[in-house]
């Protein structure tokens, strides 16, 4: 098929993802090969196998199999393998700048090491910078299924290691595990100067979105798609300009919309919010951040216009320094101006 010229776009212009679980990117052939290599057997035969398991009805379903994988996840070789393949991913995308989650529970409660993690992790970071010129945030996620004491008692082993870590975030099953349920944590967090983001209005009302703001603190919300069932709060994320990290394909795979044709990415960008588009769990998915963008723009027909919209919200919704952002930002328009779109 003839790739579509948007495509070409897409691909050329520098972005920055913000919603990507770097447990989400471990592919089932790196599974298999840590596997052996860790002496640990999976309930799978072959990739194959794995791959067809991927047939998620809502986000629980997607969870299970999710933490099953990270099962394979040991040594500090063994997380920065994972986080190298990741960043080689990105650099073909022509990602300059990610913000990733990590999730240390899944880790810890299996006796490994927190060092461990987060050693590999920014080993490969580094490297990445230094290699590619990618540079990076590491935002540790609380798994909201456990309890708040589960939370301050990560937080407590994360503490030697603070200046490693760039923000909080809080993640996994979104129902009957509301934002004030971490109320304590994050102000401790904060107090701490972590800056806050939270998973709400996945597959969870537009009350914990509101909740996420007021109670956590959050600087950005992830996904938050729900949140125009309720046109107040669409009001007030386009007045504080609070940032939400749209990921299209992860909404598709886990039925937050049964048709990438019905997402409301569109409706978020008329009522002036600051959405952009990310990948979350790619590996399991279906596809890294381009693919994303090339899928949402086929299936809703987003214009030019539309995608370097979305592209420049990635900087503007960033972490990084304001003048790297005023850079990254003059180069989405020069290039798109070279593209023949003026931005
Ligand atoms: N939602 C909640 N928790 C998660 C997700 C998600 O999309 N991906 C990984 N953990
Ligand atoms: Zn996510």
């Amino acid at each position: 098929m003839n790739e579509h010229p948007l495509e070409q776009l897409i691909r050329k212009l520098p972005k920055a993802e913000l919603h990507l679980h770097i447990e989400g990117s471990l592919e089932p052939e790196m599974m298999f090969a840590l596997a052996e290599r860790n002496e640990i057997v999976l309930p799978y035969a072959s990739v194959e196998e794995v791959r067809a398991a991927y047939n998620f009805t809502d986000l629980q379903s997607f969870l299970d199999l999710y933490y099953a994988g990270a099962s394979v996840l040991v040594t500090e070789q063994d997380f920065y393998d994972l986080t190298w393949a990741y960043l080689r991913r990105a650099q073909a995308d022509h990602i300059v700048h990610t913000e990733i989650f990590f999730d240390p529970q899944t880790h810890t409660a299996r006796g490994i090491d927190f060092l461990t993690v987060i050693e590999g992790i920014r080993r490969a970071l580094a490297q990445a910078e230094k290699q590619f010129g990618i540079t990076s945030k590491l935002i540790m996620c609380f798994l909201r299924h456990l309890s708040e004491e589960d939370g301050f008692a990560t937080l407590a082993e994360a503490m030697p290691y603070l200046s490693r870590i760039d923000g909080v975030g809080l993640d996994s099953g979104e129902r009957g595990n509301p934002p004030e349920k971490f109320a304590r944590l994050f102000a401790r967090c904060a107090e701490l100067g972590l800056p806050a983001v939270a998973h709400a209005g996945e597959e969870g009302p537009a009350d914990y979105i509101w909740q996420a703001l007021d109670l956590l603190k959050s600087r950005r919300i992830d996904h938050g798609v729900r949140c125009t069932e309720d046109p107040a709060l669409v009001a007030r994320l386009a007045k504080e300009q609070i940032p939400l990290t749209v990921c299209p394909l992860s909404n598709l795979k886990l039925c937050v919309v049964d048709d990438l044709a019905k997402h409301n990415l569109r409706e978020l960008l008329a009522a002036g919010l600051v959405a952009m588009v990310n990948s979350d769990d790619p590996a399991y998915f279906g596809g890294y951040l381009n693919t994303n963008l090339t899928a949402s723009r086929a299936a809703l027909n987003l214009g030019a216009g539309e995608l370097i919209q979305l592209i420049s919200n990635s900087f503007v919704a960033s972490w990084l320094p304001e003048h790297d952002k005023t850079f990254w930002l003059a180069e989405v328009r020069r290039i798109a101006a070279e593209e023949g779109y003026a931005a």
